[in-house]
């Protein structure tokens, strides 16, 4: 794909000329024709909720996944939010999770009345660190909630066996990380419940929507019971030809379906999943050949036994080689016409976390993490071109700002 870049030009923040005379978004999302006509017939069918299509999902998603239940619902967050509650956490509960994450991830937590506790990631995957989450392990624990950040799989199998011998449920944050796996197995069946996002900007998506997926049938049970007001049955399976009008409502519950418009473009983006993530992996394997030789960065790996999907494309800068800081790289990267990102703000930075930090917790690793990431623009529609603008780009202010 692309080359090493060979120029040796000012930065625009510096007086040169941009590398992109017009700016390259962080993230565009991949729709075409199909999914267009997806949703339009979906549209022209008469169903807008949740009803054919989102069964349909579900079927096709659980046949991707290898998974036994496959529940769709309208966003990760409230996957997280759903599986907690269904596992009967509450006050009094410990779950232990990621500070690098979107702050849903603890929302969940605390909506049901729990406390969250952070456990500091480690930089291979930056994921929790298994030393750390078995630290914070206590009797108060009553679930472990790692984040499988940026397209590939945390450290998920040791995760699990501290969760197996403390008998503590594993839901695992796969809002990232759709079609990973680990020694070939995808995610989706290793912890009790595993719950995806199909938000805009992830490997598969439905604009807004996820899924949880569980081998427990009693739990996959009691989340559509949750997730759907507590009735007994849906509007689909009451108005549909073999309905009837009757229903139960068996316990208070969430509205957490998926329509079936969301269904009908999930469905379309699904159908080309393999191409999405191929493409995802094409991109990164070009950052990574353009950024090879920028002595100011590292870069991205992929953990042994892991298969990433390229969600994000986080580089590290290398603080002691630059004259500058990651914040002033970013505006430098905005003169170039290169968006980026940052993900994330550590949970404990933000303030609605302030109230539940444990005394002295610290996070050295999270906070080495976030002064130095920097996450580039990854996306199947990025030309070979805009590849080699990104690496351009990088590499100019790289070398630029080099401390002597
Ligand atoms: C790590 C992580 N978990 C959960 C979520 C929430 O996903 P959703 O937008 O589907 O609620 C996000 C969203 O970006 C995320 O990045």
């Amino acid at each position: 794909m692309s080359t090493r870049p060979s120029r040796k030009a000012v930065p625009a923040i510096a007086g040169g000329t941009p590398v992109r005379s017009r700016p390259l978004p962080f993230f565009r999302a991949a729709v075409d024709e199909s999914d267009v006509a997806a949703v339009s017939d979906t549209l022209r069918s008469g169903w807008l909720t949740s009803g054919p299509k989102a069964v349909e999902l579900e079927a096709r998603l659980g046949a991707y996944l290898g998974t036994s239940n496959t529940i769709a619902v309208s966003s990760c967050s409230e996957a997280m939010l759903l599986c907690l509650k269904a596992l009967g956490i509450g006050a009094g509960d410990e779950v232990i999770t990621s500070p690098i994450t979107f702050a849903s991830t603890v929302h969940a937590i605390l909506h049901n009345g729990a406390t969250p506790v952070l456990a500091d990631i480690e930089t291979d995957t930056f994921g929790v660190d298994p030393a750390q989450v078995r630290r914070l392990v206590t009797p108060r624990t009553k679930a472990l909630l790692p984040v499988h950040f940026g397209g590939q799989a945390c450290r998920i199998e040791e995760i699990i066996a501290i969760g197996d011998k403390a008998g503590i449920p594993v839901v695992e944050d796969a809002a990232h990380s759709f079609g990973a796996r680990v020694h070939d197995r995808q995610l989706g069946r290793f912890g009790r419940a595993t719950t995806f996002s199909f938000y805009a900007t992830k490997n598969l998506t439905s604009a807004e929507g996820g899924a949880i997926t569980t081998e427990d049938d009693a739990l996959a049970h009691r989340l559509r019971l949750l997730g759907y007001h507590g009735m007994s049955r849906d509007s689909w399976s009451r108005y549909s030809d073999q309905g009837s009008w009757y229903y139960e409502v068996q316990i208070p519950g969430y509205k957490c379906n998926l329509s079936d418009l969301h269904a009908a473009l999930g469905l379309s983006q699904l159908a080309k999943i393999d191409t999405l993530l191929e493409r995802r992996r094409a991109v990164a394997e070009g950052l990574s050949r353009a950024l090879g030789g920028c002595g100011g960065i590292e870069l991205p790996l992929e953990y042994p036994g892991n298969r990433h999907t390229w969600h994000l494309y986080v580089i590290r800068l290398r603080l002691e080689a630059l004259r500058i800081g990651r914040d002033e790289f970013i505006r430098a990267l905005r003169a170039e016409n290169v968006g980026t990102s940052v993900h994330f703000i550590p949970i404990y930075r933000h303030p609605f976390f302030h109230p539940y930090l444990q005394a002295g917790s610290t996070f050295p690793k999270s906070e080495d993490y976030y002064a130095r990431c920097i996450s580039l623009p990854i996306f199947p529609d990025m030309t070979d071109d805009d590849v080699r603008d990104v690496g351009e780009a990088v590499t100019r202010i790289a070398d630029h700002f080099r401390a002597s």
